[in-house]
């Protein structure tokens, strides 16, 4: 099967081929569109995005076809990113896909943005596969799932507040760094002193155990409040901003991964997949790979271009879908939130 991907929730446009069945899958071809634009404002301006989508949408997948040497003839099915993200941005992509599906008599698939970061990984490693643990951690979600096979997902854990990109873009402003912040801040943490700023661990704590309702979930706002307070107390932030970024990122990255280890342990899997933006910094990729690895596990993350936002990663899970006979209607439509599909209780 070939199958076109579009992706368009948030600020990048991207289009995609890939090619394959069941786990053997390549990738044909990747465009992506990174709006910067948004830089100015410091965060994504929907109606800015929306529009950006509109003027590129028709090059990018052309693009992508070209690069893939096919044309809309030589696709088996277009799939398409409908949830979650900004509804005006997916209704750019999702509107399109209709318009070549419908015109070219392809079927269309709608893929729920979240289930293709489980895929991306797959992409780039064969043995990315289910079953395994997935920590998936972009600018608007945080996530520990448990993958006991394609479409059949469990949500183990969420953030309460902010996702963890979210709270690495609003530290990195409280220490005046460009948006989006969390490489600035890796960046800079890798030349922090580890032990000028201990901030409290969120929702961490020993005797914690699964019975608890916050053993797999994380809360980002109270590190935020103790970043802002630490920035208002010093007295040369010039000297500071290193070692702050260090705290904080220490304490990110080791909630995140001790809560990833958790799910692994209790689930008894031994393959961790990373995704989403935040799945770039190296620090928490290490930290999850010292856990895991001590006990025999392997980790799989994916390079920048698959991590972030791409549409390789949703014609990858529309190719699973349409395997499967699933097809969008031609009312299918765009939403702001919606569940994982495939959900276990
Ligand atoms: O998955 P993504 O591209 O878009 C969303 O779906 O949100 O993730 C973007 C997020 C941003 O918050 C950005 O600051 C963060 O990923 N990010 C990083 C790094 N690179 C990107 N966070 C920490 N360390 C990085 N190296
Ligand atoms: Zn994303």
């Amino acid at each position: 099967m070939r199958i076109l991907g579009i992706e368009t929730s948030c600020d990048e446009t991207s289009a995609a081929i890939v090619e394959g069945t069941g786990d053997d899958v390549v990738q044909r071809s990747l465009v992506i569109l990174s709006q910067d634009v948004h830089r100015v404002f410091g965060g994504v301006v929907p109606e800015i995005a929306s529009r950006a989508h509109l003027s590129a949408i028709v090059p990018v997948v052309e693009g992508a076809l070209r690069d893939a040497d096919t044309s809309l003839g030589g696709v088996d099915a277009v799939a398409v990113t409908n949830a979650p993200g900004l509804v005006g941005a997916l209704l750019v992509g999702v509107s399109y896909a209709k318009a070549l599906a419908f015109a070219a008599g392809k079927p269309l698939v709608g893929v729920h943005h979240m289930e293709g970061h489980l895929f991306a990984t797959s992409l780039e490693h064969a043995d990315a596969v289910p079953p395994f643990t997935a920590l998936l951690v972009s600018g608007g979600h945080t996530l520990i799932v448990d993958c006991e096979a394609w479409g059949e997902y469990r949500v183990l854990g969420s953030t309460r507040d902010d996702a963890a990109g979210e709270a690495f873009d609003k530290v990195a402003k409280l220490l005046g760094l460009p948006y989006p912040g969390g490489r600035h801040i890796e960046r800079l943490a890798a030349d922090g002193d580890p032990t000028r700023f201990r901030f409290t661990r969120p929702m961490l704590r020993r005797n914690q155990t699964p019975a608890d309702d916050d053993y797999f979930d994380v809360s980002f706002s109270g590190l935020k409040t103790a970043l802002l307070l630490a920035v208002r107390e010093s007295v040369n932030l010039e000297r500071d901003r290193a070692d702050l970024a260090r705290g904080f990122q220490d304490a990110l990255v080791e909630t995140l991964a001790e809560k990833t280890a958790r799910a692994a342990r209790l689930y008894h899997r031994d393959r961790v997949v990373l995704g989403g933006g935040v799945a770039c910094n190296a620090a928490l990729v290490q930290a999850v790979r010292a856990r895991l690895e001590a006990t025999g596990g392997r980790v799989f993350a994916p390079t920048p271009r698959l991590a972030t936002d791409n549409a390789a990663m949703i014609a990858r899970a529309g190719l699973f879908h349409a395997e499967r006979g699933e097809r969008a209607g031609w009312d299918l439509n765009a939403f702001a939130t919606m569940p994982l599909p495939g959900l276990r209780p």
